[in-house]
């Protein structure tokens, strides 16, 4: 098997060798006795056209229509230049099987389907120009994740999915139980069944784990552990959050890449996220440029020398109380009132980066810490928290992470001010009792990483099987 990867120019190098080509057929043109096949095996963007005449093996297949969009098929042929003007070369068919037929049901026929359509169609979406390159750029840029950090000599620590402690303290953790029926055809068993306490309270003594147990929101807690025996850790994998929110940024499951830095304060961290954010857009743009040529062209216009732009440049860095000075003197009315100590919504964050300071990432620091979680640390000023968010045009928050407070007895007065229960943290405070040192560490969303750099709109096609609020099909 001859590959043949990268666009329309290449092949020209193959012309006569001869190939087999397997895939799925995207169009039939019937043109009087010869008939254009257009395949796609997912390796790259661009079509293989197979030009299938009379005289091929198995030309009574094409003839009884059974090569239909959808179908899948075999082909053996040689590489001859092509006559069409949409590619230097194309396959002139010997032999041809059909492997599996498409029912003219087929939903996918016409060349252009919204892409609302093909939300309901997840199963076979990955099949069209646009999904096939996004699940090739993800996969590209998982890739260079795991590349960078293990060239810069990260651990990756695989984090636990199932676990006891709320890291964010938000409460938008799913809970894990077999208390309540979870098997299928329990569903509608009867409630009253459930184990409860003489106060009338779920007794959790009774369920799986012996305590109540959640999906978890972020690997951090257990990163970290990880960074005060290895020092430099990396997570990457999948993380939940029960909020309900509705926006093209927002998922129930998401996937996060999560490093942790020791012997680091927050500038490391800033430019650990700097240096990791070039690196894979570079990486993309090096690697995937088919891909990326769709996309500057079909999705976002400019995209490319935008990406170019962030591989490059510095980004802006400015605090927290900066960023509120920005939005206090902007000349613009806000649907959320802007005032210090106010979380920044995503209109604050697209004024920002988007009409402030001019196109590129921007990283907010030193927040007040009221509005961000216990763990980080506290800063001289005792207002704020050595905090940063990296946030980027259109979609704002890109990045979140902190230096995280290293010093026990800060550690527990911040569990206790926020009412958390500290004994459930006893082994995250150890960490604070044996060795203790400054770390620091951050946060990224993986499927907002694919949106920056694909320009796909909403999170839901970015990721294969969107899970959302009301949303859980396939
Ligand atoms: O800012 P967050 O909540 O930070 C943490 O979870 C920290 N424990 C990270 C750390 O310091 N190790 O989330 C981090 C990032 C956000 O910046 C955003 O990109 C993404 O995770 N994110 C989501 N992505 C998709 N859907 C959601 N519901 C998301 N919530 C957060
Ligand atoms: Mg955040």
């Amino acid at each position: 098997v001859v590959d043949i990867k990268g666009g329309p120019d290449e092949g020209l190098d193959r012309l006569g060798h001869t190939l087999t080509v397997t895939g799925w057929v995207r169009t039939v043109r019937v043109q009087s006795s010869i008939t254009f096949i257009e395949i796609n095996d997912g390796s790259c963007l661009s079509n293989m056209q197979c030009v299938v005449d009379s005289d091929a093996e198995g030309y009574d297949q094409v003839e009884s229509g059974l090569i239909s969009t959808g179908a899948s098929i075999w082909v053996l042929g040689t590489i001859v230049e092509s006559q069409g003007s949409k590619q230097k070369v194309e396959l002139k068919v010997n032999k041809i099987v059909v492997v599996g037929k498409s029912d003219p049901s087929y939903p996918i026929q016409k060349k252009r389907v919204t892409r609302e359509f093909l939300r309901t169609k997840a199963h076979l979406r990955p099949r069209t120009n646009t999904f096939g390159a996004v699940a090739r750029v993800r996969n590209a840029l998982a890739y260079a994740t795991h590349k960078f950090f293990q060239e810069n000599g990260f651990v990756w620590v695989s984090s636990p999915i199932i676990t006891a402690s709320d890291c964010e303290g938000a409460g938008e953790q799913f809970c894990v139980t077999t208390l309540i029926p979870s098997s299928r055809d329990a569903v509608d068993s009867n409630l009253d069944a459930i184990p409860k306490t003489k106060e009338g309270l779920i007794d959790w003594s009774q369920d799986f784990f012996g305590k109540p147990a959640f999906l978890t929101v972020s690997g951090q807690l257990n990163g970290e552990t990880y960074a005060t025996a290895l020092s430099d850790v990396y997570t990457f994998g999948p993380t939940f959050r029960a909020e309900n929110s509705h926006t093209s940024r927002h998922l129930s499951e998401f996937w996060m890449i999560e490093p942790e830095l020791a012997f680091a304060d927050l500038n490391d961290d800033m430019a650990c996220a700097t240096a990791y954010l070039q690196y894979v857009v570079r990486h993309v743009l090096e690697n995937c440029k088919e891909d990326m040529d769709f996309f500057n062209t079909w999705i976002e216009k400019g995209i490319i020398e935008r990406l170019s732009d962030v591989a490059e440049k510095d980004f802006v860095q400015l605090t927290y109380t900066d960023a509120i000075d920005l939005l206090l003197r902007a000349n613009k009315k806000f649907e959320f009132p802007v005032k210090w100590g106010c979380d920044l919504q995503s209109e604050h964050e697209r004024y920002i980066t988007e009409e402030a300071l001019g196109g590129l990432p921007v990283i907010v620091r030193d927040y007040p810490k009221e509005i961000k979680a216990f763990y980080m640390r506290k800063n001289d000023d005792g207002k704020t928290v050595a905090a940063m968010d990296m946030l980027v045009p259109r979609i704002g928050e890109l990045i979140g992470g902190s230096q995280r407070e290293e010093r026990l007895e800060y550690l527990e007065e911040r569990l206790d001010e926020l009412k958390l229960n500290k004994d459930s943290y006893w082994w995250y405070l150890d960490l604070r009792r044996y060795g203790s040192v400054p770390h620091a560490g951050f946060g990224l969303g993986f499927e907002r990483l694919v949106q920056f750099a694909t320009g796909i709109e909403n999170i839901k096609d970015v990721i294969p099987f969107p899970r959302t609020p009301g949303s859980a099909e396939f």
